[in-house]
């Protein structure tokens, strides 16, 4: 576990209405925090073991966002994965958004801007050469959210979800 200067990324005031959030690093504790924002917010759950090796295994990129009561009102989760470059010439890391969400009441405060910001500069330590994840085709608000970060995307994943519905490949290169 790391020192509270490498935990605590940014403590900032949504600049919409003024209410402080803090963006840290997800510990042990937040994990029924995190599991019940995306419970909330997304179809696609996961249990409780996925979320804990994904902290065991990438903590500093594993990040959440706390209101000033302590709540837990989002989080961000990646991970990296050895897969073959899109040329099929050779084996590279890919750091892979696993997921991220943040509660109803907090969105358009800049909040996934901040999460997934401060998150991918933390992935790319693991010498990634591309940032990967896949969005339901019908999620406008996170396509949006995605393009802001420069995310291209590269292809449509058929049946991806659980429902049915095809999904957008998004790839952007790390620099
Ligand atoms: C997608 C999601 C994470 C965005 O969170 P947020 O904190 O509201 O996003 P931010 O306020 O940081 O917005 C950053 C940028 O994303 C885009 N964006 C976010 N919500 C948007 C919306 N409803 N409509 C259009 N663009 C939107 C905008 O480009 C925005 O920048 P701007 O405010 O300067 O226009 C949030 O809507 C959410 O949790 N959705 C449900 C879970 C989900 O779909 N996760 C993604 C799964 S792939």
């Amino acid at each position: 576990m790391g020192t509270d200067k490498d935990t605590k990324i940014n403590l900032f005031d949504t600049y919409k209405n003024k209410q402080e959030i803090l963006i840290r690093r997800c510990t042990l504790d937040d994990l029924d925090g995190v599991i019940d924002v995306n419970e909330r917010e997304l179809p696609e759950d996961y249990p409780y073991f996925f979320y804990k090796s994904i902290l065991d295994d990438y903590p500093e990129s594993f990040l959440v966002a706390q209101n000033k009561n302590g709540k837990i009102v989002g989080y961000v989760m990646w991970r990296v994965e050895k897969a073959p470059s899109f040329d099929g010439l050779k084996y590279e890391n890919k750091g892979h958004l696993v997921s991220i969400a943040v509660s109803e009441d907090y969105r358009r405060k800049g909040i996934a801007f901040e999460l997934l910001s401060n998150s991918m500069s933390a992935i790319k330590k693991y010498r990634i050469k591309n940032y990967v994840l896949e969005v339901r085709v019908s999620n406008y608000s996170a396509i949006k959210l995605y393009e802001k970060f420069n995310f291209k995307t590269k292809g449509i994943k058929k049946n991806y979800y659980r429902d049915g519905e095809n999904a957008y490949f998004m790839v952007r290169e790390v620099k």
